[in-house]
């Protein structure tokens, strides 16, 4: 009974834990990402934990390394970008479909040159504006990953090759049209980010 109490309790207050993170440096890795403790539950609990806020430590997340976590059934996207990462937006600038952003695929606070709150930490959906899949992390400048020479890093979707740079926007003649987008999210504290709802009196991105 007392245990019953304590996880309605947890439940009702609209926020969990994280319940799986994935450390990604580059590669193919995201796909083997799998959220179990979510697919143990009855269908109700698990739409309700689903929609609830993600709370997440960002504590351990060195520069290069992307997590993901799960909200509302979405694999969100932590990924701490390296100096060289932040440059080349910069650099791509000319080569991405909506470089500013202004098919609001952010909340305001992350209308910016770097889609983020903190310019360093990028947290985006990992859903393909095309169809839906999950791209993969292609990190590595240049062919050494299958890409093509000129490839400034990003990501890359496996179903029908849209590809998006270090922020999240569409590279253009692909076919994607809009940028990733990046869901409501703010900082608990250094290390502590929660997924999935906005600070006060800032609008979000489209669900
Ligand atoms: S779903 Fe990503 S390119 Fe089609």
């Amino acid at each position: 009974m007392k245990t019953n109490r304590k996880t309605h309790r947890e439940t009702d207050s609209r926020r969990r834990s994280l319940l799986v993170a994935v450390a990604i440096t580059g590669g193919s890795g995201m796909a083997a990402a799998a959220f179990p403790f979510l697919s143990s539950l009855a269908p109700s609990a698990r739409a309700k934990l689903s929609a609830a806020p993600v709370e997440v430590d960002i504590g351990d997340l060195l520069p290069g390394q992307m997590k993901i976590v799960e909200w509302r059934a979405r694999p969100v996207w932590i990924l701490n970008r390296t100096a060289e990462m932040l440059a080349s937006l910069t650099e791509v600038s000319g080569r991405v479909f909506d470089p500013e952003s202004k098919q609001k695929q952010q909340p305001e606070n992350c209308e910016n040159a770097t889609r983020s709150i903190r310019p360093n930490l990028l947290v985006v959906l990992g859903v393909c504006t095309h169809f839906g899949c999950s791209p993969v992390p292609r990190f590595e400048r240049g062919d050494g990953e299958k890409m093509p020479a000129d490839w400034p890093g990003g990501f890359a979707c496996q179903c029908h090759g849209a590809t998006f740079d270090f922020s999240g926007r569409a590279f253009k003649n692909t076919l994607a049209a809009r940028n990733l987008e990046v869901p409501p999210h703010r900082y608990l504290s250094e290390n502590r980010l929660l997924v999935g709802e906005n600070a006060k009196n800032i609008q979000g991105a489209k669900e």
